[in-house]
């Protein structure tokens, strides 16, 4: 792999970002290797003093990263989950609209010990179907596992534990056998899942994608979950009652990842 010393802008600032997630995830959950990442948040360090020995310039997402950092350092000596406590304004109005809805969901890894109403579900999995879908070809086939109350656990649901600690689990699939296309059936489940992610947090759910595609065991998904080998499971969409109000991870000013034909884009495309 080449070395970060040679990475132009662009490289640096996604490995820095990336970085910066890795840190902010493992602090914010209970997530057993989070001392382990100690050597991380040092790469992190070395990465930034780069980026500033390289004279790139301060954008927010290096203020962004540096805030991570800091945070990790506090977690290192505290101990301290740094988690937000639940805001009852995440419960957002039905007729709130769609930018609101968009700009204000989040990826929620702590749940409340609180079952979700099946007409809830039912309500998330109808607008799962009216997402577009290549030939109008309608290849989702959803299963769905709810965790019986007795077995929740308030809060903590860190990365390892939190695919079976979360209240629901819905595993979005696609019948792989419809498609002669290498991409679509990716596509077809992920404008799915957007539909259902936004609609969950819309009626005041929290919700939080697992990717399994090549990583999950197809064996179990078959024997415990009962998914036919035909059917692709690209996402898990963890559901329920957020027990957090997580801040925006860092988004990309709009202007610096896109470009219109006949202009020059900036260093960070
Ligand atoms: C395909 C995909 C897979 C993801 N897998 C995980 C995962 O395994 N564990 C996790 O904690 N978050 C996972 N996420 C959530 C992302 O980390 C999250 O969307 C990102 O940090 C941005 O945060 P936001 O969703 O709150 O805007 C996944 C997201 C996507 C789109």
């Amino acid at each position: 792999m080449t070395s970060p010393d040679n990475f132009d802008q662009l490289q640096l600032g996604q490995l820095i970002r990336f970085n910066a997630h890795m840190l902010d995830v493992a602090t914010r959950t209970r997530n057993p290797d989070v001392d382990k990442k100690n050597q991380e948040s040092m790469d992190l360090e070395r990465l930034l003093a780069l980026w500033r020995k390289k004279h790139f310039p301060e954008t927010p997402y290096i203020s962004w990263a540096e805030k991570k950092l800091r945070t990790y350092k506090i977690w290192l000596t505290e101990r301290k989950l740094m988690v937000n406590p639940v805001q009852e304004k995440i419960a957002v109005q039905k007729d709130d609209d769609l930018q609101t809805i968009i700009r204000e969901r989040r990826s929620i890894r702590f749940w409340k010990k609180k079952q979700v109403p099946r007409e809830l579900i039912m309500e998330i999995l109808e607008a799962g179907i009216y997402a577009p879908s290549a030939f109008n070809r309608l290849p989702w086939r959803f299963f769905i596992a709810e965790t019986p109350l007795n077995e929740l656990k308030e809060g903590d649901a860190s990365n390892p534990g939190m695919f079976e600690q979360a209240p629901v689990r819905i595993f979005v699939t696609v019948d792989e056998r419809l498609f002669f296309e290498k991409y679509s059936g990716a596509l077809d489940a992920g404008l799915a899942m957007q539909n259902m992610l936004l609609t969950a947090h819309q009626l005041g759910l929290g919700t939080c994608l697992i990717y399994q595609g090549e990583f999950v065991d197809k064996k179990k998904l078959e024997e415990f979950y009962r998914i036919p080998a035909y059917c692709m499971v690209y996402c898990a969409i963890l559901l329920g009652y957020p027990d957090e109000t997580p801040e925006i991870p860092v988004r990309m000013p709009v202007e610096e990842i896109s470009v219109f034909l006949g202009e020059i884009p900036n260093p960070d495309f």
